[in-house]
């Protein structure tokens, strides 16, 4: 049942209504992201909202937050356990396998935008369903993909116009060396109990290298004691990450490294990455990523080495207005038919109708007077307004007002869509 107030059904807590003219914005940012995305190479894949609960507690992992705490999960009539995705890379993995995507090509370039679900206290910039661009990169073992991956998302980021943010980079080790570290954390924070938050006493034994990016003050104090685990890395996965840093050098991204930097899902295998916003308080994570290379075997595919990122796209927006990028404006209206009288009106609606073939065009619904209307095609800001009273309607010549200049000009209906085309520099 949906909360009610004073008897009416509200929105679920951390859902959102995006309404005009903000979903201009939306739109105009998926535009421009469609437009870099097409420049890598990428194609659209699109799955389903909802996937086998099993997905994510296998690849995302059992002792992840997302897992423990934040999916919503239910079952549906046939009493199996569905879940809403709370992140798009277990699906994609999940379809390569079963679409046989690797048998039609050895690298696949797939990107998804759209409604991830987590159950996660609201606040700025964090909803539970919020929107994710992801970019997954499979079939690419080398640093030249983790690099290509990071400036896709640094690119997408320019894109739009953004300039003030940070790329933050680490490894997180392998199969190989990651247990060895993890080991060392438990090590040195099994004295340090009592100084970490519940959620890190309870990461202490599933996932410690989680303590290290926790934002709780005592726990930060911990993490500090620790060494980073760049030390600990196996000579395979130290170079890699060497690598990985010369080829960001090589096209010229300038980038920090975080040996806090941890991410929050279990796949994680050497790069990974997030990129914050320099002007956003709490939730300043615009996207992370990295390579994970053993979730598409994990699942009983081949193995396959992955890199992929996914960014948080009501964050983005909420840093496009933070640096006060101007975003142009939705398409105007471009002619605006109104009438005299109540004779011409017939004649309106069908002149709108058809101009409508090839241009962008309003008409009055209402059975408003001259006056209102103009007002109406004022607030609209249309370029030229089309005015029929008795004369033109006998006569079949249309005055055009040019609304910028205030200019009319008589044009026989004829003439008027060549006229409208050429005025509008079509
Ligand atoms: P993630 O770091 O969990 O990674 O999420 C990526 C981005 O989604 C975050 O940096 C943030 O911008 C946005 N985001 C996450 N949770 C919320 C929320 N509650 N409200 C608003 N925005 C949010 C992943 O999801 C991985 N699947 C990324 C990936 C793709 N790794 C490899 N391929």
């Amino acid at each position: 049942m949906g909360k009610k107030e004073k008897g009416r059904i509200q929105s679920i807590r951390g859902t959102r209504d995006i309404l005009p003219p903000e979903s201009d914005r939306w739109l105009w940012l998926e535009e421009r992201c469609r437009c870099v995305l097409g420049r890598f190479g990428y194609s659209e894949i699109r799955g389903p909202l909802f996937e086998h609960t099993e997905l994510f507690q296998k690849g995302t992992g059992e002792g992840t937050d997302i897992v423990l705490k934040q999916m919503y999960t239910f079952q549906d009539r046939a009493g199996r356990s569905l879940t809403l995705r709370p992140e798009g890379t277990p699906s994609v993995a999940r379809a390569v396998i079963e679409r046989g995507l690797l048998k039609r090509a050895k690298v696949l370039k797939l990107y998804y935008i759209g409604p991830m679900f987590r159950y996660d206290r609201p606040q700025a910039g964090r909803y539970r369903q919020f929107d994710q661009l992801g970019a997954e990169l499979v079939g690419v073992p080398g640093v030249e993909g983790d690099a290509e991956s990071v400036h896709l998302h640094v690119m997408l980021l320019r894109e739009l116009g953004l300039s003030q943010f940070t790329v933050k980079v680490n490894s997180v080790g392998c199969s190989k060396c990651r247990p060895t570290y993890s080991r060392l954390m438990r090590e040195r924070l099994s004295d340090e109990l009592e100084n970490l938050c519940e959620d890190c006493r309870e990461r202490f034994e599933r996932n410690p290298l989680r303590v290290l990016d926790c934002k709780v003050k005592g726990c930060k104090e911990v993490a500090q004691g620790v060494p980073p685990i760049l030390e600990s890395l196996c000579d395979e996965c130290r170079s890699q990450f060497e690598e990985f840093k010369a080829r960001l050098g090589l096209i010229g991204l300038s980038f920090q490294e975080d040996p806090g930097l941890v991410r929050g899902l279990d796949y994680y295998t050497k790069a990974a990455f997030e990129i914050h916003h320099d002007l956003l308080g709490a939730q300043s994570a615009l996207g992370g990523g990295g390579r994970y290379d053993g979730l598409i075997e994990l699942y009983g595919g081949p193995p396959t080495p992955a890199v992929g990122f996914a960014a948080g796209l009501d964050r983005i927006l909420l840093s496009v207005e933070k640096e006060e990028v101007a975003v142009p404006p939705a398409l105007p209206v471009e002619v605006y038919v109104a009438s005299v009288s109540q004779a011409g009106r017939e004649k309106c609606f069908v002149l709108a109708s058809s101009l409508r073939e090839k241009f962008r065009v309003e008409v009055d619904l209402l059975g408003r007077s001259l006056q209102a209307q103009m007002k109406a095609a004022n607030s609209v800001a249309t370029r030229f307004s089309v005015i029929i009273g008795e004369e033109e309607l006998s006569s079949g010549i249309y005055t055009v007002r040019d609304m910028e200049s205030g200019e009319q000009e008589k044009v026989p209906e004829q003439d008027l869509r060549e006229y409208l085309r050429r005025r509008l520099g079509l």
